[in-house]
């Protein structure tokens, strides 16, 4: 096939502005006719074509689906253009001098079969397609990265130190109790069903964990859990857990502010009760946005490939067939759906 052949292409985009929960309806999957994507750079162009492999989905992209008259860290999405996303993708064409055609990169691109990246220089090279190449959506990606720089640099665990993680199953929170045992901490997970609660403990290796849409009280599960108190909690979900979790800080815990996913769908953020145990316990609250520490990712990867090799990290997927499922699979977050990390294979080669 030529190089240059036209193909069509299909896409996700946004319908419309979200308010509320997402529904599939928000997004629509749009075919751009036979001829919308040339297999070639533009002449001259720095830009890289790529086949997008497999493509991530990720709490923070609801906070895009809305429209932010005051600015947001992150770009919203816009009505009618195609969702981007981290994802994994092939190189098909290029203009750059360090990329070439067959090369795998994974990076911010389109929810579609074919991109042109015009700001190559934001991929990454797969370094270990020895691994499976959707690992760098998950743990040897952004989520991966995550775990890794939260749970270390925001955290700064010691051994032996009391650990709690919420959202304890998926694609970040699975990582950071794992290494959490890896550095000889006591590791809680709280997960939304029982067999999220049972992967926690049989396959990552949790001490303990609970489900906590079955606990009638936060603070009495947080007690049986933790006796002596927590030493680092992190913060996946925010809301009830959060209170719950300052009225169990011991004293000069340290929460490592990651997400807070039970907030993103409302209209009204849930106020937070129990602050004054960030004072009364000298609790040091930090959060955290990882594209700022994208400079420390090679360190990271050689590190977790090791310990993948080393049979020490264990790493679960939800991986869904076809671009057309993207919409799904995404708003699923926001129901529990997803056991593991949520991705979507757009194509295997
Ligand atoms: N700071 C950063 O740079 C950064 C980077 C990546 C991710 N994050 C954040 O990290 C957190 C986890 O992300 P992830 O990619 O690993 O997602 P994930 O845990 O794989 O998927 C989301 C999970 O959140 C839980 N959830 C959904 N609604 C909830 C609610 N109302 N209350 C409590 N739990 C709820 C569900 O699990 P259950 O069945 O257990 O409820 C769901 O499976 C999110 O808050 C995300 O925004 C932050």
């Amino acid at each position: 096939m030529a190089a240059d052949q036209a193909r069509s292409n299909r896409r996700v985009v946004l319908k419309r502005y979200v308010t509320g929960f997402p529904t599939e309806d928000d997004m629509e999957l749009v075919v751009a006719a036979a001829g919308a994507v040339t297999l070639a750079v533009p002449p001259g162009s720095r830009s890289v074509l790529v086949k997008n492999l497999y493509l991530s989905c990720d709490p923070y992209m609801r906070g895009r689906m809305s429209k932010h008259d005051d600015g947001s860290y992150v770009q919203d999405f816009v009505p009618g253009e195609v969702l981007t996303t981290f994802g994994v993708s092939k190189v098909v064409a290029s203009g750059h001098p360090d990329l070439k055609e067959g090369d795998l990169v994974w990076g911010m691109t389109g929810c579609e079969e074919y991109t042109l990246i015009t700001n190559p220089e934001s991929l990454f090279k797969i370094n270990h397609p020895e691994l499976p190449l959707s690992y760098y959506t998950g743990v040897l990606g952004m989520p991966g990265l995550t775990a890794y720089f939260g749970f270390f640099e925001i955290s700064k665990p010691k051994k032996g130190e009391y650990v709690l993680v919420s959202a304890a199953s998926g694609a970040v929170g699975q990582l950071v109790g794992q290494l959490a045992k890896i550095t000889g901490c006591y590791v809680v997970g709280s997960a939304g069903s029982d067999e999220k609660v049972n992967l926690l403990k049989s396959k990552f290796g949790f001490d303990e964990a609970f489900n906590y849409k079955k606990e009638q009280d936060l603070n009495a599960a947080l007690k049986r859990c933790f006796p002596e108190g927590i030493d680092i909690y992190f913060e996946n979900v925010g809301g009830a857990m959060l209170d719950a979790v300052l009225l169990n800080m011991r004293n000069h815990g340290r929460i490592a502010a990651c997400g807070m996913i039970s907030q993103y769908n409302l209209e009204q953020q849930e106020g937070v009760r129990n602050l004054l145990c960030v004072v009364a316990k000298r609790i040091r609250m930090e959060g955290f946005i990882i594209m700022d520490h994208f400079g420390a990712y090679g360190k990271f990867e050689e590190e977790m490939v090791g310990h993948i090799k080393e049979g020490k990290i264990a790493y679960v997927e939800d991986v869904v067939e076809g671009l057309e499922k993207l919409p799904e699979a995404l708003i699923g977050l926001f129901h529990g759906r997803n056991v593991g990390k949520q991705l979507v294979a757009v194509a295997r080669e």
